[in-house]
């Protein structure tokens, strides 16, 4: 199976192909949920990570890049990227990680999707934090069957600390700024894919199923 390799705005559903994915077995490696894990352990990282995170600003890349290369140096399964690159620095690194694995079966995914549909995906969002499940209370085929409880493991269901207007605009900027030369770099190696986000959860899973094959 051919690894992927995600780029899309905040809350373009990067998570949530990545969850579709995972069930015909993919590993699925979000360096979010990555930072989520060490603020929760409040490690040294997560100190760190933590008002960063909630502003909507991006980590240092040696930090997220250390993260990515131990999960991609022990890994045992095809892989999915999710958040990673986000600069062309990260996407520099990562190509000399994947020459130096020798891993060249990949496709990019770029998920595309406004910012007026992204900000009301990130300000309906409801997540599990103890099985990373994710819902929506915008749009009623994403929400849980008892409000505020998750449907997979009954756990609370809650906002994520960056998921308000202030920081979801200064993710999406820093998205926009950072993104150009990215998807130049993948389109330069011919593995760049452009899907549209707007669609509903199976149809974009069908058409990344389809780009994979
Ligand atoms: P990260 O966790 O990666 O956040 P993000 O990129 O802002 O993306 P999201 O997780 O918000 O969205 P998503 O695309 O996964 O969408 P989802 O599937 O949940 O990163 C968080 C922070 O960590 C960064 O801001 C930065 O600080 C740091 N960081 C991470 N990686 C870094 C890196 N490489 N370098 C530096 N810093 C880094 O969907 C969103 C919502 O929409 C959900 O409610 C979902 O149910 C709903 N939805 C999904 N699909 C659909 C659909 N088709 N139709 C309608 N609703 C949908
Ligand atoms: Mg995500």
């Amino acid at each position: 199976m051919k690894n992927v390799i995600f780029i899309a705005p905040p809350a373009a559903g990067k998570g949530t192909q990545s969850a579709n994915l995972e069930s015909i077995g993919y590993e699925h490696i979000s360096t979010g949920d990555m930072l989520r894990e060490e603020i929760a352990k409040e490690s040294e990282i997560g100190l760190v990570v933590k008002d960063i995170i909630a502003k909507g600003n991006l980590v240092s890349d040696e930090i997220v890049f250390k993260l990515i290369t131990n999960k991609l140096s022990n890994l045992d399964k095809p892989f999915i990227l999710d958040g990673f690159p986000r600069t062309i620095k990260q996407a520099e690194l990562l190509d000399e990680l994947l020459n130096n694995l020798n891993i060249n079966n990949y496709e990019v995914i770029y998920l595309d999707l406004s910012m007026e549909d992204a900000i009301k995906r990130a300000l309906g969002r409801l997540t599990c934090n103890k099985c990373g499940a994710s819902y929506n209370k915008y749009y009623e085929a994403l929400q849980p069957i008892q409000e505020g409880i998750c449907d997979k493991c009954g756990n609370s269901l809650e906002t994520r600390s960056d998921d308000n207007e202030e920081s979801f605009k200064v993710r999406f900027n820093t998205f926009i700024t950072n993104n150009e030369p990215i998807k130049e770099f993948y389109n330069n190696k011919n593995k760049l894919h452009n899907v549209d986000a707007t669609l509903s959860s199976d149809e974009i899973t069908n058409k990344i199923k389809d780009i994979l094959k």
